[in-house]
């Protein structure tokens, strides 16, 4: 189905102009009435109930999609903000990102990243050396856009996730999403929790580590949250960066792996010895 004609459908809602959820599929043309439908459907899940959803259909031309395998999931067993952030700025220092870089990404996301001090609508792009915030709008950030699952991966990766307990939606969305940018021209890493007060989790990912969780990267009840991304400045063309992460169309087709919770320190010793993608 993947040499047909592709669209790519996606959808947002809003409450009184604030963002309640979005959604996006890459579609064949036989398969846009069903899952408009689905992402329809998705937009009214949520207990706040949206005012204004917009679902937009838009014809992706002769574009190929790259296809790419997914980020092999890791969960280290961290139990609350300090120990998850401690672990996470570890791991963000293994694959190269400044103390400082870090310090800032942490910093920008746990108070608001956006000059206002609301959450941004999309990602920061720091230097990974610097700090510096790259992305052209502060307030807005960088959105990464037009990727998806083939059908078999999306189920593949469905089970493989509920069969390690990860059975939230935002999960699969998410390694999908970190899957993207990781394979983004001069991006190093990518540090992430989310903005619902009600997910505590959030990730690390990189071409090098793949996608090491944190179960508690916040504490409950907190709407801050935000994407980080590190990128290598002596290889990156910001405009090259910036259009792939909107426009470049991605399948992820191969499945990668799952491995439960593991102790911390037991992934640093062993991290000299595994062998990376
Ligand atoms: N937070 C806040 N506002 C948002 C938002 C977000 N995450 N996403 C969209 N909006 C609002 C903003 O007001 C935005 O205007 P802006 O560009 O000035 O910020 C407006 O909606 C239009 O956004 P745009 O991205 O142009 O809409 P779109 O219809 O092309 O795509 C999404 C909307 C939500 C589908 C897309 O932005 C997105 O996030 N895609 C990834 C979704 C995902 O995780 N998919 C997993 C697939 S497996
Ligand atoms: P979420 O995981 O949906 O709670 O999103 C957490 C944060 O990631 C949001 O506050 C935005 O700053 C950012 N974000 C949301 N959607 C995207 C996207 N498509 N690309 C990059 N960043 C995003």
């Amino acid at each position: 189905m993947r040499s047909k004609v592709l669209y790519s459908i996606r959808m947002r809602a809003s409450n009184r102009g604030k963002h309640v959820s979005g959604a996006e599929r890459i579609a064949t043309s036989e398969e846009i009435d069903s899952i408009v439908g689905e992402l329809l459907a998705r937009s009214r899940k949520k207990g706040n109930q949206p005012d204004d959803v917009t679902v937009r259909v838009e014809w992706l031309g002769s574009a190929i999609p790259q296809l790419v395998t997914a980020l092999d999931v890791i969960t280290l067993n961290t139990s609350d903000p300090q120990t998850g952030r401690s672990a996470a700025r570890r791991l963000l220092r293994s694959i190269g990102v400044s103390n400082l870089a870090i310090d800032r990404a942490i910093k920008y996301i746990s108070v608001g990243a956006a000059p206002s001090g609301a959450n941004m609508r999309g990602a920061m792009i720091i230097d990974a050396v610097t700090g510096g915030r790259l992305e052209p709008d502060q307030e807005r950030g960088v959105r990464a856009s037009r990727f998806d699952w083939t059908d078999k991966a999306r189920e593949a990766t469905g089970l493989m996730l509920s069969g390690a307990g990860l059975t939230h939606f935002r999960t699969r969305e998410a390694l999908a999403l970190a899957t993207k940018v990781v394979h983004a021209p001069g991006v190093l890493a990518e540090l992430c929790w989310s903005d619902d007060p009600d997910y505590t989790a959030g990730y690390v990912a990189s071409l090098k580590t793949g996608y090491v969780r944190f179960p508690v990267l916040k504490q409950a009840g907190d709407e801050q949250g935000g994407r980080a991304i590190f990128v290598d400045r002596s290889i990156h063309d910001i405009d090259v960066l910036l259009r792939y992460l909107r426009d470049e169309v991605v399948l992820i087709a191969g499945v990668g792996t799952c491995s439960g919770l593991v102790d911390v320190d037991a992934y640093f010793d062993s991290m000299d010895n595994r062998c990376y993608r």
